[in-house]
């Protein structure tokens, strides 16, 4: 049967104004890195990317090598495109893609030159079937090439209609700083930074933020659940089908130490009296920093998907939450 979206999936979901710009994004956005490559089921990735739509998440974000293989989360993105979203339906949607990470061999298969940016993201958009995409970045900084090459490249792809706005990821503050600068001199302002942030991951408190706020850029967090970490998964162990017990998943077994669980466990008691999933307080946590336009997450059912978006049913904490959960993290 033909998919047709929820009627009422933008009364569903909270938008938040990305940085100073024009474009709205969903409170909780979709990643497509693990979970929609070509060792993966593509009915289930289908299912939870129309879940998304049908629950106001507008935005879905790609990179040229997710998978595994490299480009095959794009291919399957295209092909849901093709069955579920053809049509007007492309104009409901924010598609991001990037490159940075190596894609194919050679000097010009990754990092930040002209020439690898511009054939990575007409690959992209080959795999995708797309005129444009909504957003592209620079994945990672380069240290070995003139940042300036590297913003010059990203403007271009907006002059050239191939991508509406750009944005970086993995930058640090200082280099995003500067990248900002020379965006905006370009005429193509950045949207917005993709950095790794979470309750474990807090480096972006440390100056990057307050530069993203001072020049009215984006925040999009990625991995805001740490990988699985910030949820139910792994108290009771490692299941077989989860990330971490996966051969081609990021998440390492040796992440998850005693300490850590020590710390999950803690932290999910307090999400048990908030009455939330330690995912659901782990995502609003972030949320409650106006300066966190979106935070992006991964998912490998529909029924994790749901989980996560009903966490906008509770956005708020006490202070004694606040620093429970700040004693627990020290
Ligand atoms: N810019 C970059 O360099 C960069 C790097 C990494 C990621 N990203 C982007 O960020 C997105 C999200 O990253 P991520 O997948 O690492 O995010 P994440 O949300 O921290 O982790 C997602 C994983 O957590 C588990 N999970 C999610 N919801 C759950 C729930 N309610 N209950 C129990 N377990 C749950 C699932 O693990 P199982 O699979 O084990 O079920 C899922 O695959 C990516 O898809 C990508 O778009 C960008």
């Amino acid at each position: 049967m033909s998919y047709v979206p929820a009627s009422d999936r933008y009364q569903q979901m909270q938008y938040n104004r990305c940085g100073k710009s024009g474009l709205l994004l969903p409170a909780i956005s979709l990643g497509l890195w693990h979970n929609f490559g070509s060792v993966d089921v593509f009915e289930n990735g289908r299912n939870m990317v129309r879940r998304a739509f049908d629950r106001g998440v507008t935005h879905f974000d790609l990179a040229n090598n997710y998978g595994p293989k490299p480009g095959s989360a794009e291919e399957n993105f295209g092909r849901m495109l093709k069955k579920d979203f053809s049509g007007y339906l492309r104009d409901e949607l924010i598609i991001s893609t990037k490159a940075g990470y190596l894609m194919w061999p050679g000097p010009y298969g990754e990092w930040g030159s002209r020439k690898y940016l511009m054939a990575s993201l007409n690959q992209s958009l080959k795999r995708m079937g797309l005129e444009y995409v909504d957003i592209f970045y620079s994945h990672r900084p380069d240290p070995n090439t003139p940042l300036e090459e590297t913003m010059m490249a990203l403007d271009a792809a907006v002059r050239q209609g191939k991508a509406l706005y750009v944005g970086i990821s993995n930058y640090q503050a200082e280099e995003a700083k500067r990248a900002i600068e020379i965006l905006k001199d370009l005429g193509t302002p950045c949207l917005i930074h993709q950095p790794k942030y979470s309750m474990f991951v807090r480096w972006v408190e440390e100056g990057l933020l307050d530069v993203l706020e001072e020049h009215g850029v984006g925040c999009i967090p990625f991995s805001p659940l740490a990988q699985g970490m910030l949820t139910d998964r792994y108290l009771k162990g490692i299941p077989e089908d989860s990330r971490a017990a996966k051969s081609h998943g990021f998440l390492k077994t040796t992440e998850i130490t005693e300490e850590r669980l020590s710390q999950i466990q803690r932290l999910n008691e307090i999400a048990k009296q908030r009455g939330q999933s330690l995912a659901q307080m782990a995502l609003t946590w972030l949320l409650k920093d106006k300066r966190i336009t979106s935070v992006l997450i991964g998912a490998s059912s529909v029924e994790q998907l749901d989980n996560n978006l009903d966490a906008l049913q509770n956005l708020h904490f006490t202070q004694d939450e606040l620093s429970s959960i700040e004693s627990i993290l020290k």
